[in-house]
């Protein structure tokens, strides 16, 4: 069949919230050791790469000022990384429209990332097999394979390796963003202080069991008591004010709510879908958030759009 090389390619990637964040020790690579619940949401950046004289990267949308739109973009350094693959100059305009909050905790820039490999990908006609592409994508953030990804999924090592989770159904989410965002370093830092101010280590890694066979059985009230994020406590010493917004989401009615990631966006797990729209609205009146949007997972990692 005659294929046709298409002018741009868009790509749609989704936001993940880790349902479980079981941080371990610091690694002599300057990571730590993690076992993770992914779970990708619909919250997404859309990414339109074009053919271009060279690289080039503009951004829009939600927080699109605290991108930024030069060569140290993730996405930039995914095309450099792929061209270099493939011999080639990595001339491409990459145009991102955020809708996934900056710098929030949800992989925004690792989304973009993923979603710079897949576009690229079709549009220079690569023929890169999916293996590979994984680890060109753990190369450039340990939470980029799993934006390639998507669904739900267990990350082990620095959050790269991943294994697919059995889940039944949907999960609805009340999402609060903040203005500000919160660097993941320094939240991973603050842990390490933490720790050492209390004279404690990092707790074990535990397989999160009590979570996946939630999940399994698509109960939202036993995801609820069951989900868990080790960075919360270092994320809250940054930015005391989350506490209050963890505070207003269940005052709100949500079954629980959690830090995501390194913050600072704040999750709220509903019920279901309407639940997740009540509390939305409660908690946009209380002031604690600067967006408060609902969302539902899991949904599938990047896809071309204009297939
Ligand atoms: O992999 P990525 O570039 O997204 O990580 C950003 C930073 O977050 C790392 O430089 C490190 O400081 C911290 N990090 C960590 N342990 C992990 C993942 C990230 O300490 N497993």
């Amino acid at each position: 069949m005659l294929s046709v090389v298409p002018r741009a390619v868009v790509v749609r990637v989704p936001a993940k919230i880790n349902l479980h964040l079981g941080v371990g020790d610091l690694r002599a690579d300057g990571y730590h050791d993690l076992l993770t619940v992914f779970h990708a949401v619909s919250l997404t950046d859309v990414v339109r790469l074009a053919p271009a004289e060279e690289l080039t990267v503009s951004v829009r949308g939600d927080g699109a000022a605290g991108v930024p739109a030069d060569a140290s973009n993730l996405a930039a350094q995914a095309a450099v990384v792929l061209a270099r693959r493939a011999g080639i100059e990595p001339a491409v305009h990459i145009e991102i429209e955020k809708g996934i909050p900056v710098a929030g905790g949800m992989a925004g820039g690792s989304a973009d990332a993923a979603a710079a490999l897949l576009g690229l990908t079709r549009l220079w006609r690569l023929d890169v097999e999916r293996s590979e592409l994984m680890s060109i994508a753990a190369e450039l953030g340990s939470d980029v394979p799993f934006s390639l990804q998507g669904g739900t999924a267990v990350g082990h090592g620095r959050g790269e390796r991943l294994t697919p989770a059995l889940s039944r159904g949907e999960l609805h989410w009340v999402i609060a963003a903040s203005r500000e965002g919160l660097s993941t370093p320094a939240v991973y830092r603050e842990l390490d202080r933490l720790h050492a101010e209390r004279g404690s280590g990092p707790a074990e890694l535990e397989p999160p069991d009590a979570l996946l066979s939630a999940l399994a059985a698509g109960d939202p009230e036993r995801v609820a008591a069951a989900m868990r994020n080790d960075l919360q406590p270092a994320a809250i010493s940054l930015r005391p004010a989350l506490r209050r917004t963890l505070r207003a989401g269940i005052d709100a009615g949500a079954l629980t709510g959690i830090v995501s990631g390194s913050g600072p966006t704040c999750v709220f797990i509903c019920s279901d879908a309407s639940h997740a729209i009540g509390v939305a609205a409660e908690l946009s009146g209380a002031g604690v958030a600067s967006a408060v949007r609902t969302a539902s997972g899991p949904v599938a990692g990047a896809r071309v759009d204009n297939d």
